[in-house]
């Protein structure tokens, strides 16, 4: 096999480890070629088949660790009702080693709890409950009133081979809303607090091998984290790792480049970690491969004897010739694989996506990728979504950075807190920058140790443009506020040398936090941004949280008894800004990076302005089920590229005839012109950042809007009176999905009247019948004071409609999703579950 040349690892300067090579000539990925067989799958199938063949080729095994588990409410304030545990007995002790309670050993008869799949969220099946701050978290019946619904267990058994006998085992659970007892066999093995930190457990001592084991957690939601929404659950997935004693360590590979002309030098970082008795000498070998299936830039470090149970850092670099460049239009991605040899022998390779791009912040211009000014576009976003809450199936994920992308929008700021790992993932792939947030702004050891968690594991994602250190937090403008964010900063920058840290302030820019974060955050109160940037003109701001619109789909009024805003972009608090407000302040200022609204999507809780019996807010651009609201087409218009008309609202007034309705536009073009049945109303220009109005008294029959450029009609737009419901439509999201027991499909149902437009009004009741390869696991209607069930298979429509999330089974075949509603017509579509490989995962 033909190699880049290959030269000896310096350890004390990351010294030139490969002569250029263009990235495309490069070795086919064939067995044939490359003896470490990794076959063309591995190259980019969709990202199941990269991990299956990545896993295949590798020492290590990692294994979803999802589906079969059991589930039972216990109880947080009752022994008897929480099978016993806290009771007063020898066999609830932490401290006698292999005596926790009955459900943590593999006899214990689990037959009456309810087998589940994860990611599972049980907040979201239980019902909605009016109690004293409940409507801020999403009414849901979590917290020290209600220890019945409050405390979940999880069980699992699982065989480990006789053969694993050698290997270190350990379990990864990437989120668990919150607090995580995790047992293992009748042993207790830890616990995690954080609702969001990803953690995992070496099981190797405690596992049986050649026979049964038992996963047990007992998690207790009882304590929340935030004001707003956050499940219930082992709502992330969970990983089962063998490895050799020799291995990479978790989350060890780091890999970051700098760009210098038409080329660029990459750096990967391993740590090797040795969990033997024996010294071991141990090897580095790098590989890269395009997105295409090529691999190219082998590249080795001089071997170096890891002590027995020690670790040792590799450092590596290569040049690449050319890069493909990672960008918002390109998200072109490389991926590095990392082999470890201990005396000659391969013992782990794992494999990491990466992309290549600079990133820079500029005091007087903004942002800065790849040497481009990109002004930021974004939206803050919480993680739950209609019909489950916040455990949400990898392609959820996809289809919500999706609907983000299509508006325009480029970024992405999780707030408050670290991500999953598949919302990076999409974000990698769909070009959508990040502003990663972490959950604590402390300096204590739980602080520090959610921040390392945090970017150790997403240090990769060239998604990941900035670390946000907190969120309008108490001590911001204090010295000892200072202080802790300077200790985190410390270790931000250990970890991650690469990026910029920031904090999202809603007060005291100038004082404490400010002199120690390098780009400055600014949540709302634009007043004082101008007077900031005068008094510090060389500390770079972003607009790390804007807006904070208020909106119902669909609603054109005020309407306090079911809790609904209008849709017209006219109502933030006293705070906040519309959403023409703030983005036109924002696209004024080159110095402003840019800016995050104040929500992409609709979240459960903070329904502000209101509150029971409206539980979900209302300031998402898209409801809680990814449906536009009106609003959605101002983004598009001013951030997206496309020409775009948006005209509302409906035209269903019934009793309104002759009354004036307010009637708007959204559009890039250069003017619009406005009929009522036909008549002309005016034509208006369209001013940058703007939209268009006319008062409108109401006549039945149609408005249309006619967009011009350059003199000529391009888009039109009309909304006509519809007639009565008559039938349902069913729009499958995608009518392809792999059948792999995690995919989904997202079913929107339209109640259309005979001429099958969509009644905007409609709220009609739907049932769901699902058949052949596939199941419902939630609906959805984006309605905010909505009490019925999101598990099920019924839902109202809310403004014309409504949604079914479809998953695959593991099955190939037709998925039938049939729609019906008392009185109307039916609709029905098929949709298929392809051949895909699954993940592997434990049997
Ligand atoms: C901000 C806060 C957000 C959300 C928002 C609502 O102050 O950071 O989490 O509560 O207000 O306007």
């Amino acid at each position: 096999m033909s190699r880049w040349s290959r030269r000896k690892f310096l350890k004390t300067s990351l010294a030139a480890s490969a002569s250029a090579v263009a990235a495309k000539t490069v070795l086919p990925l064939s067995g044939a070629v490359d003896t470490r067989a990794v076959t063309n799958e591995y190259a980019g199938a969709g990202p199941h088949a990269v991990q299956n063949a990545g896993a295949n080729a590798s020492p290590r095994e990692r294994l979803l660790l999802d589906f079969n588990w059991r589930f039972a409410l216990g109880h947080a304030s009752d022994p008897a009702k929480d099978f016993g545990f806290g009771a007063m007995r020898r066999e609830a002790t932490f401290a006698k080693s292999g005596v926790f309670p009955p459900m943590a050993r593999a006899d214990f008869d689990d037959s009456a709890w309810r087998r589940i799949d994860l990611p599972h969220d049980w907040a979201v099946e239980l019902p909605f409950v009016n109690a004293p701050l409940l409507p801020e978290h999403g009414g849901k019946p979590l917290g020290r009133e209600f220890p019945e619904t409050s405390v979940g267990w999880y069980r699992r058994v699982f065989d480990l081979p006789a053969s694993d006998a050698g290997k270190r085992i350990s379990v990864e659970f990437d989120g668990v809303f919150r607090h995580a007892m995790v047992m293992f066999n009748g042993h207790y093995i830890g616990e995690e607090f954080s609702g969001y930190a990803p953690f995992r457990f070496d099981l190797t001592d405690f596992a049986n091998y050649g026979d049964k084991n038992v996963l047990t957690v007992r998690v207790d939601a009882t304590l929340g984290e935030g004001w707003f929404y956050e499940g219930a659950g082992i709502y992330r997935h969970v990983w089962l790792t063998k490895t050799n004693p020799v291995h990479i360590a978790p989350c060890g590979v780091y890999v970051r480049s700098e760009v210098r002309g038409k080329s660029a030098r990459v750096f990967v970082t391993a740590e090797v970690q040795n969990e033997s008795d024996e010294n071991r000498k141990c090897g580095v070998e790098i590989s890269f491969a395009t997105s295409d299936g090529w691999l190219f830039g082998i590249t080795d470090a001089e071997s170096a004897t890891v002590p027995p149970w020690g670790r040792q850092t590799f450092d590596l670099a290569a040049n690449f010739d050319n890069p493909q460049l990672w960008s918002s239009e390109n998200p072109h991605l490389y991926s590095v694989l990392v082999d470890t040899t201990a005396d000659g022998t391969l013992t782990d390779r794992t494999e990491t996506k990466f992309g290549i791009r600079t990133i820079r912040f500029d005091p007087d211009k903004g942002f800065f990728l790849n040497d481009q000014p990109l002004k930021i576009k974004g939206t803050c976003n919480h993680q739950d979504h209609a019909g489950i809450g916040a455990a949400l199936p990898d392609s959820l994920q996809s289809y919500r950075i999706e609907r983000l992308k299509e508006m325009g929008s480029n970024a992405c700021r999780t707030s408050h807190n670290p991500p999953t790992p598949e919302f990076l993932d999409a974000c990698d792939r769909l070009g959508m920058l990040v502003m990663c947030e972490t959950r604590m702004m402390s300096s204590n050891p739980e602080g520090l140790s959610q921040l390392e968690r945090m970017i150790r594991r997403y240090r990769n994602h060239p998604s990941i443009f900035i670390w946000s250190l907190g969120n309008e937090e108490r001590e911001q403008g204090t010295p000892r506020g200072a202080r802790m964010v300077t200790s985190m900063k410390r270790l931000a920058n250990k970890l991650d040398p690469s990026r910029l840290v920031t904090m999202a302030m809603n007060g005291n820019w100038g004082k404490g936090v400010s002199g120690v974060v390098d780009v400055q955050g600014f949540n709302y109160y634009e007043q004082n941004i101008d007077a900031f940037h005068a008094q510090f003109p060389k500390q770079p701001m972003i607009g790390s949280e804007t807006a904070s619109h208020f909106m119902t789909r669909g609603i054109y009024g005020t309407d306090k008894e079911h809790g609904y805003v209008s849709a017209y972009d006219v109502n933030a608090p006293s705070y906040a800004k519309t959403a023409e407000a703030w983005w036109k302040f924002y696209d004024s200022r080159p110095f402003l990076a840019g800016g995050f609204a104040w929500t992409g999507f609709d979240y459960r809780g903070e329904p502000s302005p209101y509150s029971w019996p409206c539980i979900s807010s209302h300031f998402g651009i898209l409801d809680t089920c990814g449906f536009p609201k009106d609003t959605y087409f101002y983004y598009q218009a001013w951030w997206g590229a496309k020409p775009v008309l948006h005209l509302f609202p409906h035209w269903n007034w019934p009793g309104k005839e002759g009354q004036e309705i307010s009637v708007w536009c959204h559009s890039n073009l250069d003017s619009v012109e406005l009929f009522l049945n036909g008549a002309s109303l005016g034509v208006k220009k369209m001013d940058r950042n703007s939209h268009v109005e006319w008062k409108v008294k109401y006549a039945p029959g149609a408005i249309e809007a006619r967009g011009s450029k350059d003199g000529r009609v391009l888009l039109t737009e009309i909304r006509e009176t519809t007639g009565e419901p008559t039938a349902l439509r069913l729009r499958p999201g995608r009518a392809k999905i792999a059948a792999d027991g995690e995919d989904v499909s997202v079913v929107v149902v339209e109640v259309v009247d005979a001429k099958g437009r969509i009644v905007p009004t409609a709220s009609n009741e739907v049932s769901f019948r699902v058949s052949g390869r596939g199941r419902i696991i939630g609906v959805g209607n984006g309605d905010p004071s909505c009490h019925e069930p999101d598990k099920g298979e019924q839902r109202s429509a809310f403004n014309g409609l409504c949604m079914a999330l479809v998953q695959s089974l593991k099955e190939l075949g037709a998925i039938r999703i049939e729609a019906s509603s008392a009185g109307i017509e039916s609709a029905s579509v098929a949709i298929q579950a392809e051949a895909a490989t699954p993940r592997a995962s434990m049997a």
